[in-house]
């Protein structure tokens, strides 16, 4: 079981080790971690945000643990020197196409959330963002105009097979939950969204038993924070879903907890091979002073074990640590609590 670790910037690399304590304290054998250097930290030691090396490993691997990354001391660099193209390079190199990114109210901590308690504790969905398209990986550049003005531009397209794929994931997922799909796109305004909406449809006709709604993202964007209890599994663009998952996590009021996978169709002998991810980014403001609260990072670890390796059992044993943990009051700055890094890390370990 390789697994490359990718801790990144900020507080990427404090929350990582706690995320390999837990890995290690579940003592897996053949369990092989290999590091490499991401983002900032890795332009710094060899000038490149994702250099050859780290690629290499990747491919390697049957699973990426991934911490954050971004700095802001690289805000001057050329685009394709900036911190985030290491994660965006990754998932193009790697085809991880499918991004799921769940979001539910963690028990007893409903008072975090800035929506009504008794909107919030109905939070239980999952985003499934399509993560290999869209106006991000578009040509893009900034020209001047005829009469001088410059204007900056960004491709967005969607080719049916790229739609077609991330449907599927999704709508299989939905079979999985509570067999009902939302599609948000902006086809009222975008020919890439009919075209979306029309392959989604196109695939519907596979699940019968997948109720499959669809929405514009302006609404979408009113309606999680008016009745997100309405929504089970979402699909959505790679700019749209950006955006809707961190409202989503906001919703919930702590994405400090939040993880993410990235998926494609490569098949290792032990699962899917995927990216693993926190979603919350790596909050420079706080980096390197143990505050960070690293369980978003070793929820991710326990989504690894459970989508990369077939773990189920010890995927839920990390799961229900976290839970005990917080239910003892172990609790990050992020959830109105003062436990550092190690202490949370320490309360998982010892819970396990
Ligand atoms: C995310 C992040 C990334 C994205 C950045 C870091 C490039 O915001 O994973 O949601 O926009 O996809
Ligand atoms: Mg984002």
């Amino acid at each position: 079981m390789k697994i490359a670790v990718f801790a990144g910037d900020g507080i990427g690399p404090e929350v990582v080790h706690e995320a390999v304590r837990v890995l290690e304290k579940l003592d897996l054998p053949g369990m092989e971690l290999i590091e490499g250097d991401v983002g900032g930290a890795a332009w710094r030691k060899h000038g490149h945000p994702l250099p050859q090396a780290t690629i290499d490993i990747a491919h390697a691997a049957d699973a990426i643990l991934f911490g954050s990354v971004g700095d802001f001391d690289c805000d001057h660099l050329e685009r394709h020197l900036r911190p985030e193209q290491a994660i965006l390079g990754l998932r193009k190199e790697l085809t991880l196409f499918a991004n799921l990114r769940p979001a539910t109210v963690f028990k007893g901590l409903e008072d975090l959330t800035t929506l009504r308690a008794e909107v919030a504790s109905q939070i239980d969905l999952l985003i499934v963002r399509e993560l290999n398209g869209d106006v991000y990986f578009g040509e893009k550049g900034v020209r001047t105009l005829d009469d001088g003005r410059r204007q900056g531009w960004d491709m967005m397209s969607y080719a049916e097979d790229e739609v077609r794929r991330i449907a599927h994931v999704a709508f299989r997922a939905a079979q999985g939950r509570q067999g009902r799909l939302c599609s948000v796109d902006k086809a009222n305004v975008l020919e890439t969204s009919q075209l979306w909406r029309d392959v989604v449809i196109e695939v519907a006709a596979e699940y019968p038993d997948v109720e499959l709604s669809h929405m514009y993202v302006d609404n979408a964007a009113m309606q999680l924070v008016k009745n997100p209890g309405q929504f089970d599994v979402v699909v959505t663009g790679n700019l749209f879903g950006d955006i809707l998952s961190d409202q989503a996590s906001m919703c919930v009021g702590s994405i400090g907890l939040l993880a993410s996978a990235s998926l494609g169709e490569t098949q290792t002998q032990y699962g899917t091979k995927g990216l693993y991810e926190p979603i919350h980014g790596s909050a420079p403001d706080i980096a390197g002073q143990g505050k960070a609260n690293p369980m978003a990072q070793i929820l991710s670890a326990a989504m690894m074990l459970r989508h990369s390796f077939g773990l189920e059992e010890q995927a839920a044993r990390i799961e229900k640590a976290v839970a005990t943990a917080l239910a003892n009051g172990v609790k990050g700055g992020d959830l109105g609590g003062s436990a550092g890094t190690r202490e949370i890390g320490d309360a998982v370990v010892s819970a396990l």
